[in-house]
């Protein structure tokens, strides 16, 4: 039985969020700078992105770049910046095809104005489209996210317009940058490394951890296919019993 047919297509995640980790690795294992790896994780989410449309998954996240990745030489900053536009610029029209609405998430005006600015055009074009919404965490951390929120908050009670009372987990999730998305189902990360570095912290709190060695830049479809496989023979159980949930 191939790996799709052991798919149960009536309990597939409805989001799922990906940390794509070992570019970095990948390039060294084949003598080549971090670049190289990075340009073949464009491959990667390609295929991934592709498998994702075709499985019917409503939501997929990916964490492209984080708060600390600016901390990376300045070249690699540079090289990531630079795939990141000309990926945007080349994939829109298969977005398009695929139905494929993008949207991004973080600190975005601290990306530079031309990432920015294709940014915005490519979520722009693709806004009508419906059979899955693609988010970029790009300039993200969870962290950063939370602050902001609870900023929000605090200036709505100061300001007089909420009450103290108000302030509910509903309110908190409103004031996130993933508002308009459910919480992943399933978490999944690359490259052997089981953390979860600053990504949805909030978001995560029930969801499904899968972690592969295989490093992102050799990911692809089928490896998708193993985790929701592997997701949906989990109890989940949401502080409950076996017994309660079945
Ligand atoms: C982590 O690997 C990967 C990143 C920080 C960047 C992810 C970017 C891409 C996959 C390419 C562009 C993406 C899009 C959406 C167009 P790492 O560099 O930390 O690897 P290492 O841990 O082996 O050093």
């Amino acid at each position: 039985m191939s790996l799709r047919d052991q798919i149960d297509m009536a309990r597939l995640p409805q989001h799922i969020a990906v940390i794509m980790d070992g570019n970095g690795r990948w390039a060294k294992e084949k003598g080549k700078m971090r670049v190289f790896g990075h340009q073949n994780g464009v491959v990667a989410v390609r295929d991934t992105v592709e498998g994702a449309v075709e499985l019917g998954i409503p939501y997929l996240t990916l964490y492209a770049f984080s708060t600390e990745n600016w901390n990376r030489p300045k070249l690699e900053v540079y090289a990531l910046m630079e795939l990141l536009v000309s990926t945007i610029n080349k994939e829109t029209k298969t977005l398009m095809k695929n139905g494929v609405r993008l949207n991004a998430i973080g600190d975005l005006k601290s990306l530079p104005p031309k990432c920015y600015n294709e940014l915005q055009e490519a979520i722009r074009k693709t806004s009508e489209n419906t059979r899955c919404t693609l988010t970029l965490a790009l300039s993200y951390s969870s962290r950063w996210e939370i602050a902001n929120a609870a900023k929000s908050i605090a200036e709505e009670v100061k300001d007089g317009k909420i009450k103290l009372d108000d302030v509910t987990e509903e309110l908190f999730a409103s004031k996130l940058c993933t508002a308009e998305m459910p919480d992943p189902e399933l978490m999944i990360r690359t490259s052997g490394e089981h953390r979860i570095s600053n990504y949805l912290l909030w978001q995560l709190a029930y969801s499904e951890l899968y972690f592969t060695q295989k490093l992102w830049p050799d990911f692809r479809r089928e490896d998708l296919q193993e985790a929701i496989i592997d997701f949906q023979k989990r109890e989940r159980r949401f502080g409950m019993t076996s017994e309660q949930v079945n």
